[in-house]
C-alpha cells in the first residue's frame, strides 16, 4: 500500500455572521449562557438561496489551487454531509459537474459530524491501493436550514461552512499514519432528523411537528463525546505506532469547548497545541475539521513533519480519528 497524504486544503464560509446577541432576540437565551456552556460567540449562516454545493465548490477549488492541480486531475470526489442539496442526486455529483472534474467517481457519505474523518479514511484506501491518483474530500453543511429556530437547546450550537482537502500518494513516512473509525447505532435516537426519509416521509404533520429539524439529547451526546474523543485519538495513535507525548497538534471536532478541553486533558496536551475556532463558527458538523485544518495551515500553525491528530464524534452515533504526519 502507498502512503497517502493531504496535498491541498481549502474552505468557504458564508459572510453573514449571526451573533449570540441576535439569538437573545429569537429565543430565551443569553450570550453569557451560550459562551460559558459552549464557547460559541458567533456562527456563519448561509443565505436562503445557498445550498451545500455552493459552499463546497469554492472550498474544493481552493484546495485544488493549493495542490496546483486542475479539476480534470481528480479521480474521486466524496462529499461528507447531512445537509445535501437534495437527497439525490448526490451533492458530490453536483460538485463534480461544477468543478469540471469530468469522469471522476462521486458520492456522498453520511456519518454525521464524523463524516469528514470517515470520508478521508475511505478516499485514502483508493489512493493507497493505487486504484486512484487524486481524491477530493469535502465536508460541507448548511445546518441553518435544518435547525428549529425556536428550540434554544439546539439553535445556538450550529453554523454553516465547507472545507476540502486533496489527497495523493506521498513519500514513505508522510501522510496518514493511523486511523480509527467506530459506530454505536444504539445511540442513534440521541441525535437525529426524524422525518424526510422512508420511515417518516414528508407530510403536512411532519412539517407542523418540526420533525425535519435536528432533535438532540444534549447531555447524553455530551457524555458520549467526552469519552469517545480521547479513546478514538488513542486508538489511532496506537495504530500509527505513536505515543500521546509525540502529538504536535490536535484538531478536534468543534462542537463544545468543554468537550474539546476534556479530550485535550485526556491526551495531556497544552492548549496551544489544540486548534479552536468554534467561538467564530459554532458546530459545522462535517465541515468543522476541514475548515479548522485549512485555517491552521494558512495561519502557519502546522509545520512540516508535525504529528497531527484529527478527531470527531457525531450522529449515528459515530466517531473517528486520524493521525497525520503533516
Ligand atoms: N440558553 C439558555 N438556557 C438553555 C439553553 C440556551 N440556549 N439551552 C438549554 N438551556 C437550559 C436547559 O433548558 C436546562 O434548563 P433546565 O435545567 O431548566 O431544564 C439548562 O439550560 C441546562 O441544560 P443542560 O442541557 O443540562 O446544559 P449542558 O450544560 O448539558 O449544556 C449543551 C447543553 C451545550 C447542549 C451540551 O449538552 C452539549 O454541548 N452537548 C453536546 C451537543 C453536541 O455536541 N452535539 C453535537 C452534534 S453532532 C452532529 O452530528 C450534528
Amino acid at each position: 500500500l502507498r502512503p497517502v497524504g493531504i496535498v491541498g486544503t481549502g474552505s468557504c464560509l458564508p459572510e453573514r455572521i449571526l451573533t449570540n446577541a441576535e439569538l437573545e432576540q429569537m429565543v430565551d437565551t443569553s450570550d453569557e449562557w451560550i459562551r460559558s456552556r459552549t464557547g460559541i460567540r458567533e456562527r456563519r449562516i448561509a443565505s436562503h438561496d445557498t445550498a451545500a454545493s455552493d459552499l463546497a465548490v469554492p472550498a474544493a477549488a481552493k484546495a485544488l489551487a493549493m495542490a496546483g492541480l486542475p479539476a480534470e486531475a481528480v479521480d474521486l470526489i466524496i462529499v461528507a454531509t447531512v445537509t445535501p442539496d437534495t437527497l439525490f442526486p448526490a451533492t458530490a455529483c453536483l460538485v463534480q459537474e461544477r468543478l469540471g472534474a469530468r469522469g471522476a467517481a462521486a458520492f456522498d457519505l453520511s456519518a454525521g459530524c464524523s463524516g469528514f474523518i470517515y470520508a478521508l479514511a475511505v478516499a485514502s484506501q483508493f489512493i493507497a491501493a493505487g486504484v486512484y491518483q487524486t481524491a477530493l474530500v469535502i465536508g460541507v453543511e448548511i445546518l441553518s436550514k435544518i435547525i428549529n429556530w425556536q428550540d434554544r437547546n439546539t439553535c445556538v450550537l450550529f453554523g454553516d461552512g465547507a472545507g476540502a482537502v486533496v489527497l495523493q500518494a506521498v513519500p514513505e513516512g508522510e501522510g496518514v499514519l493511523g486511523l480509527h473509525l467506530g459506530a454505536d447505532g444504539n445511540g442513534g435516537s440521541l441525535l437525529s432528523i426524524p422525518a424526510g426519509g422512508s420511515r417518516l416521509p414528508a407530510s403536512p404533520s411532519t412539517v407542523q411537528n418540526r420533525l425535519h429539524t435536528i432533535h438532540m439529547n444534549g447531555p447524553e451526546v455530551f457524555k458520549f463525546a467526552v469519552r469517545v474523543m480521547g479513546e478514538a485519538s488513542l486508538k489511532a495513535l496506537e495504530q500509527a505506532g505513536l505515543r500521546k507525548e509525540e502529538v504536535d497538534f490536535l484538531i478536534p471536532h468543534q462542537a463544545n469547548i468543554r468537550i474539546i478541553e476534556a479530550a485535550t486533558k485526556r491526551l495531556g496536551l497544552p492548549p496551544e497545541k489544540v486548534y479552536v475556532n468554534l467561538d467564530r463558527y459554532g458546530n459545522m458538523s462535517s465541515a468543522s475539521i476541514p475548515v479548522a485544518l485549512d485555517e491552521a495551515y494558512r495561519e502557519g500553525r502546522l509545520k512540516r513533519g508535525d504529528k497531527v491528530v484529527l478527531v470527531a464524534f457525531g450522529a449515528g452515533l459515530t466517531w473517528g480519528a486520524t493521525v497525520l504526519s503533516w
